[in-house]
């Protein structure tokens, strides 16, 4: 399973690149908001810039998202996007007017992501519209007490009927468990965000299984 960082953060992306598992990194408009600093002075050409600047630390897709409703405006807003770099992915909105940008910028030959997903019926319009990704928001759903991971087994289930080269992101990831789950399931790709990338490593027996190696090593330095 590929793994992608969900933020926008440069400083987090940087850290997870240096692990050398890093395979893309996926922003949405509320990840930008969380790196500006002064909202008033941040403009388009700013955007631009800060996703340029995510491709030159990571080698792999990434995913930045229009912020129109009507198709052709996602379509002009996707295309100066991707002129931003060979690695940006066009990720729109699951409504119709973007599986309408995302059919003419996959058939133009652009790598795009069908965002939140929230149902199996969406996921089937993106694979059939020719979307590169899909993402299922499983946190969310699970925030509305439906199953989140269910939807990813309906998705991964339903494309390999068909075949579909459609590759299922599963986002809004909120702990270790989400991660597993989709490995389990045979996901594509989890986008993780930096602190649950952290929380991967982490195993209370592992700590005090070190902690006592520590003091017993202590022994041999005398
Ligand atoms: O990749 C989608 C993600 O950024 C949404 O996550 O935690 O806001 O539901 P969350």
């Amino acid at each position: 399973m590929k793994f992608f960082i969900d933020t926008a953060n440069l400083d987090e992306i940087r850290s997870a690149a240096e692990l050398g598992m890093l395979d893309g990194v996926t922003t949405n408009p509320s990840l930008i908001a969380k790196i500006v600093k002064d909202p008033s002075n941040f403009t388009r050409r700013d955007f631009f810039d800060h996703i340029a600047a995510i491709c030159d630390l990571v080698d792999g897709p990434v995913s930045a998202e229009v912020t129109s409703l009507d198709a052709a405006s996602m379509i002009k807003e996707g295309e100066e996007l991707a002129a931003i770099h060979d690695n940006v992915t066009i990720k729109c909105p699951l409504t119709i007017d973007g599986l309408k940008a995302i059919r003419h910028l996959s058939e133009a030959g652009r790598a795009t992501n069908a965002t939140l997903v929230f149902s199996p019926s969406q996921a089937i319009l993106a694979a059939k519209a020719g979307a590169s990704f899909v993402s299922p928001f499983v946190g969310r759903l699970d925030d509305i007490s439906a199953e989140g991971m269910a939807l990813v087994e309906d998705i991964v289930d339903i494309y390999d009927n068909y075949g579909y080269m459609t590759e299922v992101i599963v986002a809004s990831v909120r702990h270790p468990q989400h991660v597993v789950e989709a490995a389990r399931i045979g996901a594509d790709i989890a986008t993780i965000p930096y602190s649950v990338i952290r929380q991967l490593a982490v195993h209370p027996l592992t700590e005090s299984g070190l902690k006592k190696f520590m003091e017993d090593a202590a022994v041999m330095k005398k």
